[in-house]
């Protein structure tokens, strides 16, 4: 099957608008669904529909039309939500989006159970144990069919080590493991390809609290005006290109994701992994961890888990 439909559930927002233009420019797309509760929603897809390619795309507005954007998804991208305001952590969120998340992931149980999701909505290390929980409770979970999207640190990674190398930063391989907030996020910068061209450990260490805290610099720069939205879009589009790349049939298809795994003492972690047609395909696991990167492991597991707690007694709770 060479015919994929995606669904981006929160498509009017700031993430939501620029990721469904992306993936309107991806050939492997023929249906986009646009659904978000936001009454803007159809006139989005009016507007993206007019672009010469060949993506059929169909705005959803508000709940009663959700089945109907759900229904045989392939992909399912979820940026719904509320995005951070200064001050604002990415757990603060976590109420709001949590109850977004569960009805989604309901819907998807039962219009969609195959579609792969892709979460973006915040706290990603939370989202993902519940939209995980929702689908067990629907009898239909596949824990290779639920990402939790972290493209957009590897992108920073990769973006940060590109400027200090002075080297194209598409060109750079960096793995980024953990999670998806502070000190979840683990950058293996001995593992970057290039080698990471800094001499000593400070600036190393520098290097990864920036891209630990890359969301935060992001919101501080917005100054009330929400946080990261275009990168975040170009990462999940990204991600989303992927896993259609691994549906078709590709080899190869690389990277890295927040999902259920039995690698550490956290029930889900992000690390590479090779997407196929049915989603996650294998777990590529993260190689050797330096001195450093081993410290930044024991700090984020008991965060993860925290994280991820929370997120399995809010599914459990419903
Ligand atoms: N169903 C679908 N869409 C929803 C729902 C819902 N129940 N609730 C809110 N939305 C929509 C909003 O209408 C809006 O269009 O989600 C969109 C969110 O867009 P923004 O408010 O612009 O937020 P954004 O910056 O895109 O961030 C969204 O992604 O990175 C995370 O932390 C971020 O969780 C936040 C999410």
């Amino acid at each position: 099957q060479m015919n994929y439909k995606v669904v981006v559930a929160g498509a009017a927002g700031g993430i939501g608008q620029p990721l469904a233009l992306l993936l309107k420019q991806n050939p492997l797309v023929t249906r986009l669904a646009l659904y978000d509760i936001a009454p803007v929603t159809p006139g989005v897809a009016v507007d993206l529909s007019h672009m010469d390619t060949p993506a059929k795309v169909t705005g959803y507005k508000g709940p009663e039309e959700l089945p109907a954007a759900i229904k045989d998804a392939d992909v399912v991208v979820i940026p719904a939500g509320v995005p951070r305001k200064p001050g604002m952590t990415r757990d603060d969120l976590f109420n709001t989006n949590a109850s977004i998340v569960r009805d989604l992931a309901c819907c998807v149980a039962q219009n969609a159970p195959k579609a792969i999701m892709a979460i973006i909505t915040n706290p990603v290390n939370s989202m993902v144990p519940i939209a995980s929980e929702i689908m067990k409770k629907a009898g239909v979970y596949d824990p290779a069919r639920i990402l939790g999207v972290t493209t957009l640190d590897v992108v920073r990674a990769a973006a940060f080590i590109g400027d200090i190398n002075g080297v194209d930063p598409c060109c750079v391989t960096i793995p980024v493991i953990g999670g998806h907030s502070g000190v979840t996020i683990i950058p293996l910068l001995s593992q970057s390809q290039p080698a990471v061209k800094l001499s000593d450990q400070e600036k190393i260490k520098a290097l990864t609290q920036r891209i630990q805290e890359a969301g935060t610099e992001v919101v501080k720069a917005k100054a009330g005006g929400g946080s990261a939205t275009l990168s975040m879009a170009y990462a999940g589009a990204r991600l989303a290109g992927s896993v259609l790349r691994g549906l078709k049939g590709e080899s190869n298809v690389v990277e890295c994701a927040y999902i259920k795994s039995d690698l550490t003492e956290a029930p889900y972690f992000a690390n590479p992994v090779v997407l196929g047609p049915n989603g996650v395909a294998k777990n590529l696991g993260y190689g050797t961890l330096n001195a450093y990167e081993q410290e930044l492991l024991k700090a984020a597991i008991p965060e993860l888990l925290k994280n991820i707690k929370t997120g399995v007694d809010f599914a459990n709770k419903c």
